[in-house]
């Protein structure tokens, strides 16, 4: 049985527009995705994708204009409280805190305005700052102002965590956290889901969120489009390089050459007025596509100003996959 069952959700907003101009937003427009128990589910997309309105749906913070949604097994529209319950929610990392309290009085205050009583919300405070790795850390006393966004990360898990609810929902967990700080977010919400906790989560990095999620779903202008394991995803996208090339003195049949030599999905030329800049998807092995690249720019008589090699952003991937312009090749 799923944990989580979202069955052709859509959400609309609307927005004004001027005086009586209203126009609407489809934010969602019908998706699905189940979440097991135990597992940890990823929803990826760019801003503005869906990713927030279906967190809130599911947290009860909003109504859904269509579909349906269940968290362990209740429906959140119909049985809201039961779903309330059972979900810990966090939204935005920075918010939700007052700043001049500390990690330890920011929890026991929210534990009093759920209503437990001050030894327990104190005890639960502390068990849950040493859980998500902050006490002991002589910072996480100062007020919630002095800290890092690695701490406000962690904190705001705490907070998600303090009913012990079955079902996690943190929205962009490691949004704007250095290198290290989210690798630890994400050690700890395996840690959770290990302990039980069903979790959602939501990111616009395939290659970060790879490392935590069994199960992703990506979704982009609220509809679906690719779900799988992460390896499903990687077969798709994984061999997928983007690469960038600054070039002087570039010869005329330099870009047929490229074109003729790379296993290219896509390509752009810009003019940038005495140089040249190649942006290319390329389906290929990392190494053979360094060795074809410098084997061809060895052969040309241009002059390599830059070369970088990525994956490509997920934005990228939205791009082939809803058929966008770089990705043709032209
Ligand atoms: N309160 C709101 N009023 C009007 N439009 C909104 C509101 N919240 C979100 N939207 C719009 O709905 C779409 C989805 O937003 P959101 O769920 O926040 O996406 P994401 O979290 O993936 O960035 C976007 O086009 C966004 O501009
Ligand atoms: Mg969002």
């Amino acid at each position: 049985m799923s944990t989580v069952l979202v069955r052709d959700l859509k959400k609309f907003y609307e927005v004004r527009e001027g005086f009586r101009k209203r126009r609407v937003v489809e934010a969602l427009r019908g998706i699905s995705f189940s979440v097991g128990r135990g597992e940890i589910h990823a929803m990826l997309g760019p801003n503005g994708a869906g990713k927030t309105t279906t967190i809130k749906i599911l947290a009860t913070l909003l109504l859904p204009d269509g579909g349906e949604a269940y968290v362990a097994g209740f429906d959140v529209v119909k049985q809201a409280d039961e779903v309330r319950r059972r979900v810990g929610i966090s939204l935005d990392v920075s918010k939700g805190f007052y700043p001049s309290l500390s990690g330890y009085e920011n929890l026991v205050f929210y534990g009093l305005l759920k209503g437990f009583s001050i030894s327990y919300s104190r005890r639960r405070a502390k068990e849950l700052l040493e859980l998500v790795g902050l006490e002991g850390m002589k910072a996480s006393y100062n007020p919630y102002f002095t800290y890092s966004l690695g701490m406000r990360a962690k904190l705001s898990i705490a907070k998600a965590l303090f009913s012990d609810p079955e079902v996690l929902l943190l929205d962009e967990p490691t949004l704007g956290l250095d290198v290290e700080s989210a690798r630890m977010i994400r050690k700890l919400i395996t840690e959770l889901a290990k302990d039980g906790k069903t979790v959602l989560i939501t990111g616009h990095n395939m290659y970060e969120i790879e490392e935590v999620a069994q199960s992703v779903t990506i979704i982009n202008n609220g509809v679906v489009v690719a779900s799988g394991t992460p390896e499903q995803l990687k077969l798709k996208f994984g061999l997928l390089y983007k690469v960038s090339i600054l070039l002087r003195d570039v010869g005329k049949d330099f870009i047929g050459v490229v074109k003729s030599s790379l296993p290219l999905e896509g390509m752009s030329v810009e003019d940038l007025g005495g140089s040249l800049r190649i942006t290319m998807y390329v389906r290929s092995r990392r190494e053979e596509l360094v060795q074809t690249l410098l084997n061809l720019l060895e052969r040309s008589n241009t002059k390599v100003l830059d070369i970088s090699i990525k994956e490509p952003t997920l934005e990228d991937v939205y791009v082939g996959l809803v058929g966008g312009g770089v990705y043709r090749v032209t």
